[in-house]
């Protein structure tokens, strides 16, 4: 008897909690949406992977059945969806207020409890501070030279070569130049290969959450440990033997953490240092990749751009002077065509935020605790605002502002989280087409598909033959 009465008592709560797990405790009305199955929700439908260039089927097949907001569990936490550019745009500039950066536990384990995206007020701003000094516009100003040189040197290697993986070589290129400057750290004088770790660390960023020997997640865990410890190594070895003049982060770092009273400490600087290091290689380089994916793909655009770069040149007073300031500022339809780039390319696929009150917008109600994920390439491939969305055309950029973010573009974020390495990936990227259109050709070779995971990859390589041009437009 007491057996049976144990029984029904398991069925009936374990009933009651698969109901309250499908309809959520909410003072409102909820968004419409399903929150899966019990304990995993909709995470394996959210990384199914995407072999195209459109809105994650995830997303799109929801959009379709409830409209531009909806409700989902992925890893376990209850997830309003918004592709609405009206909730994108208040969520953006509630930050701190109703909304607060955040990302699934996961992410925190990935790119460290101390990272810059989870950090808040005053040492939030304090680090958004010391990085906008290093990647700023005075800072990029001086950094040109370097850009131009490492671009340079590396197409001048590349052409060299039968062919090229394009992601894997720009990577390359983009992490020596910020490792650079972030340590003074030079992969040829090194015994470790600390890109390595972040190219393992990448394979399993996206991937589902489980710590178990083989999976790609268990692999990107591996791969932060090892690049972390190397860092702490080259921090370490740079407290015993300081510099005399602060050339780079570390001294910079270095000089902070001796200062009495100092906020920053040891565990935070080496997450700042992680996630700046991750941040800048891998969205600029798989951006170059695109942009030149675009450019093969579209001989038109190509040679609008071979002709602002030429012009540039042909007005170059010396004609051995590098990119002045001025001439990268001018630089008008490359902007264009890194905008339209970085809107298909959907470097960043997602956008999390917790919510910290109540909220109500257009009839709903999303509860406090609950997660928020920004969906920006529903927004980029709006047909809306967007004619034909997923055709390239830079064209449609022309206008007066096309710098920041707004309703419709997020490609770098919104509010006051948008990213601050915008303009370094922006000259990054001009610096180096300037070099690649003005004195290169190059061919597809092979490869190229896009693959979202829902992170970007190409999973057969890019590959292409860089070729000096015969003759060169410029007029002496
Ligand atoms: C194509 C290149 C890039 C893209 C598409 C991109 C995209 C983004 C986006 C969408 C955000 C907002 C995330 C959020 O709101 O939670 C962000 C933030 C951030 N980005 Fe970038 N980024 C790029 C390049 C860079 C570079 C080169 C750096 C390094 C200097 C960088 C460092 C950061 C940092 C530190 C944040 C966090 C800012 C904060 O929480 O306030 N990004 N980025």
């Amino acid at each position: 008897m007491w057996a049976l009465c144990f029984g029904a008592l398991v069925i009936i709560s374990f009933t009651y909690w698969v109901y309250r797990w499908r309809n959520p405790r909410c003072n409102g009305k909820l968004p419409p949406g399903s929150m899966g199955l019990p304990l995993l929700g909709e995470t394996i439908q959210f990384f199914a992977s995407n072999p195209s260039s459109d809105i994650p089927p995830f997303v799109k097949e929801r959009m379709k059945r409830y409209g531009p907001i909806f409700r989902t569990n992925l890893v376990g936490r209850p997830v309003v969806v918004s592709t609405d550019p009206d909730l994108n745009y208040f969520i953006f500039q509630q930050e701190g207020q109703l909304f607060q950066s955040w990302y699934p536990d996961t992410f925190t384990e990935i790119f460290g409890r101390q990272n810059v995206g989870s950090l808040h007020g005053f040492m939030y701003k304090y680090l958004k501070n010391m990085v906008l000094n290093l990647f700023g516009p005075e800072s990029l100003k001086k950094m040109l030279p370097e850009i131009q040189q490492a671009a340079s040197s590396r197409l001048e290697l590349w052409s060299r070569q039968d062919t090229v993986e394009l992601k894997e070589a720009t990577a390359s290129m983009i992490f020596d130049l910020t490792a650079k400057k972030l340590i003074s750290y030079d992969q040829e004088n090194s015994s470790e290969n600390l890109r390595d770790n972040f190219v393992a660390f990448m394979q399993g960023l996206i991937s589902f959450p489980l710590e178990v020997p083989g999976t790609a997640y268990h692999k990107c865990l591996q791969g932060r440990r090892k690049a972390m410890k190397m860092l702490k190594n080259l921090l370490h070895e740079r407290r015993a033997n300081p510099r005399k003049h602060q050339s780079d982060f570390f001294d910079f770092v270095l000089e902070e953490l001796k200062k009495e009273g100092s906020i920053l400490t040891e565990e935070i600087a080496l997450d700042l240092m992680f996630v700046l290091l991750f941040a800048s290689f891998e969205t600029t380089s798989l951006a170059i990749t695109m942009a030149i994916k675009f450019l093969s793909d579209h001989p038109l655009v190509l040679k609008q751009l071979t002709e602002e770069h030429e012009a540039i040149l042909k007005n170059r007073e010396n004609a051995d002077s590098g990119i002045s300031w001025k001439e990268y500022k001018s630089m008008t339809f490359t902007f264009q065509f890194i905008n339209e780039t970085v809107r298909l390319a959907n470097i960043v696929p997602v956008i999390f935020r917790k919510v910290l009150r109540e909220i109500q917008f257009k009839g709903y109600t999303i509860p406090a605790g609950w997660a928020v994920m920004v969906c920006p390439p529903a927004v980029h491939l709006n047909h809306k605002k967007y004619e034909d969305p997923l055709a390239f055309n830079p064209w449609r950029w022309e206008g007066p502002e096309i710098n920041g973010a707004s309703k419709h573009f997020m490609a770098f974020g919104g509010g006051m989280r948008f990213c601050v390495g915008t303009d370094f990936t922006k000259v990054q990227m001009a610096v180096f087409l300037h070099c690649l259109v003005t004195k290169y050709r190059w061919q597809a070779i092979k490869g190229g598909n896009i693959v979202r995971t829902p992170g970007l990859q190409f999973p057969n390589g890019y590959h292409v033959k860089i070729m000096e041009k015969q003759t060169r437009f410029i007029s002496t």
